[in-house]
């Protein structure tokens, strides 16, 4: 066995890092995700990190499969499952060389005996998509080690669009690749095991194809007789073909907020919406009042739930956090669980539960901090923990 696994293991002796592994291990809700890979092949207008890379801010770096499997087997050695293993953050995983070779390993390490994951996440351009990366996801999901979900970026109805929208032209390739996806889900009977997004990020360049995309779409579903859901955010429970209109988050962000707000009530989508995690920053209300104006805040369940591994290794607590103000280390060089109960890692959950925000950046001025969250029960366990 690895030997930072085995120097994980040594903690185990240690009582109070042991309780906090268990507690873990207890928590239902968990996500991982690994930015396996941070470069992509094209350049979305809305995309921050698209912008990061072209000021030289962001480099390109490829995740190795072995270095994933090594924080996967650390899991595994300890028991730990999630519901959710992410695999893209900032850039086209499908771009990863190690992309097929990842996803073998996952699928293969993630057993009836040691389950890992529930399903695993892709967000993809699906310019890369192509039939042999179909058939390899397929096979295990057809053996069923797992479920997947493709979130697939499209964000235009024309070829002419698509460039303008994503700087290359490649909307012929991606509508190819898509349309076999879909024969290989109708043709395996694969339901809510494969769950597809048809996402369009509404923005002024392709507002007005936005019902053409929705119709393009619905009527690729429908020739297939597939079932499937048009909605403005994420609906829950997972529906298995979700035809989806989302809103950007960039600057300006009261325009987007707007732009998004009148194309989903044209289409009348607020209506028909069944709760979703995206609900809230889906309240134009809410998100314009400043943090403290909200309702009282709660300790952020990202810090306990959501693990963010980038594609350097740096282990951090939270998504939005993309400049990384919260590193915790390096998971490729240290024990992931020394590291997620480090008493810096601590450090920022003290913070969350004594609600002390202020100057303590990016979480002061967030607006997702009620995204995922624990029970009041579950808080009051961790302060014992901590012996608070
Ligand atoms: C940064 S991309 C990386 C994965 C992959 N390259 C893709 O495009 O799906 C991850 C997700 O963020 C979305 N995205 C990009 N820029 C965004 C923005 N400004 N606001 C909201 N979502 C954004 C993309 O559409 C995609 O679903
Ligand atoms: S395809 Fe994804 S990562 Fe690439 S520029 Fe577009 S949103 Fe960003």
């Amino acid at each position: 066995m690895d030997e930072e696994i085995l120097d994980s293991g040594k903690f185990e002796e240690n009582n109070s890092f042991q309780k906090k592994i268990d507690f873990f291990n207890n928590l239902s809700q968990k996500i991982l995700t690994f930015d396996s890979c941070s470069d992509c092949l094209i350049s979305c207008k809305m995309c921050t990190f698209a912008e990061k890379r072209k000021k030289g801010l962001m480099k390109p770096r490829f995740m190795k499969s072995d270095q994933i499997k090594k924080i996967c087997l650390e899991f595994i050695h300890h028991k730990s499952f999630f519901q959710n293993l992410v695999l893209s953050v900032s850039g086209e995983p499908l771009l990863n060389p190690d992309f097929e070779e990842i996803i073998t390993q996952l699928f293969e390490i993630n057993t009836n005996e040691h389950k890992l994951f529930r399903y695993i996440s892709i967000n993809t351009n699906a310019i890369l998509l192509d039939n042999k990366k179909v058939d390899l996801i397929n096979k295990f999901v057809k053996q069923g080690n797992g479920w997947i979900s493709l979130n697939l970026s499209i964000d235009a109805a024309s070829r002419a669009t698509y460039e303008k929208v994503k700087g290359g032209d490649y909307y012929n390739d991606v509508i190819k690749n898509i349309k076999y996806l879909l024969d290989q889900k109708k043709k395996m009977k694969f339901g809510v095991n494969e769950m597809i997004y048809f996402q369009i990020l509404a923005h002024e360049l392709n507002e007005h194809e936005i019902q053409k995309f929705v119709n393009f779409w619905s009527t690729e579903l429908e020739k297939r007789s597939m079932e499937f859901k048009v909605d403005y955010a994420m609906p829950i429970p997972h529906f298995h073909n979700v035809i989806i209109i989302k809103r950007i988050y960039e600057e300006p962000q009261k325009k987007y907020d707007e732009l998004h707000k009148k194309v989903v009530d044209k289409m009348g989508l607020r209506e028909f919406h069944k709760g979703g995690i995206d609900d809230k920053k889906c309240n134009d209300e809410i998100k314009h009042l400043p943090v403290f104006e909200k309702t009282k805040r709660v300790p952020c369940g990202s810090l306990w739930l959501s693990p963010i591994i980038r594609a350097d290794g740096t282990l951090n607590v939270c998504l939005t956090d993309v400049d990384n103000h919260l590193p915790l280390g390096n998971v490729f060089k240290e024990s992931f669980f020394k590291l997620w109960f480090s008493d810096k890692a601590d450090s920022y959950r003290k913070i969350h539960i004594k609600q002390t925000f202020k100057d303590f950046w990016p979480c002061e001025h967030c607006y997702y901090f009620d995204g995922v969250k624990l029970s009041e029960t579950q808080i009051s366990e961790y302060k014992k923990l901590l012996g608070i």
